[in-house]
């Protein structure tokens, strides 16, 4: 584990640890507030994350910064990273042996931010972050607390563009986060 931002991003240039270093074009390492109390962990990059090294910048960004937008949450007020910080070949689901190589400059990110609230955006960061145990469907919408972290899992922003009661209900998971980081 590495102490500074400076140090944790040294460490991942030119990361070889897993096989989707043959395919990127950038790594996707991370953004936003690293002070923030609320981060969202998504599940990789896919094709416009890989050519611009941001995440969430694609379809599915635009629409979750619509929703951020719609209940008042500024995108540079949160932090954002994902569960691979390389783009998996033709968007195909992180494997296992890919997330776990990956996984601890995620844990190290989320070290360092040490935030109150992290909204898990889909089934592969549920999955990888909380256990196999935990299904998307059942999960999203309902806190779940560990290790002094509080956790929403809601359904991934691509999923939202085609089904718009999957939207009602982002907005829904959403709004409760907001909620509770006002509380604070
Ligand atoms: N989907 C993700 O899970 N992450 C991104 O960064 C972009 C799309
Ligand atoms: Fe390294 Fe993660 Fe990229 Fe795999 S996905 S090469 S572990 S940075």
């Amino acid at each position: 584990m590495y102490e500074t931002w400076e140090e944790l991003e040294k460490s991942i240039e030119n990361c070889n640890k897993c096989k989707l270093c043959k395919t990127r074009q950038n790594i996707v390492f991370g953004t936003g507030n690293k002070n923030a109390k609320l981060m969202l962990i998504g599940e990789g990059p896919g094709a416009d994350e890989d050519r611009l090294g941001e995440p969430f910048v694609g379809r599915a960004g635009k629409l979750m910064d619509l929703a951020f937008e719609a209940i008042g949450l500024k995108r540079e007020e949160v932090y954002i990273a994902n569960i691979v910080k390389c783009r998996p070949p033709a968007n195909r689901n992180p494997e296992d042996d890919e997330a776990m190589a990956c996984m601890n400059y995620l844990r190290n990110q989320v070290i360092l931010v040490k935030p109150e609230i992290i909204v898990l955006l889909g089934s592969v960061a549920l999955k990888n972050i909380l256990g196999k145990e935990y299904g998307i469907t059942a999960s999203r919408g309902k806190w779940i607390e560990k290790k002094g972290i509080k956790y929403m899992p809601t359904w991934h922003p691509a999923a939202l563009l085609r089904d718009e009661t999957k939207k009602i209900e982002f907005i829904k998971d959403l709004k409760l986060v907001l909620e509770e980081l006002n509380k604070q």
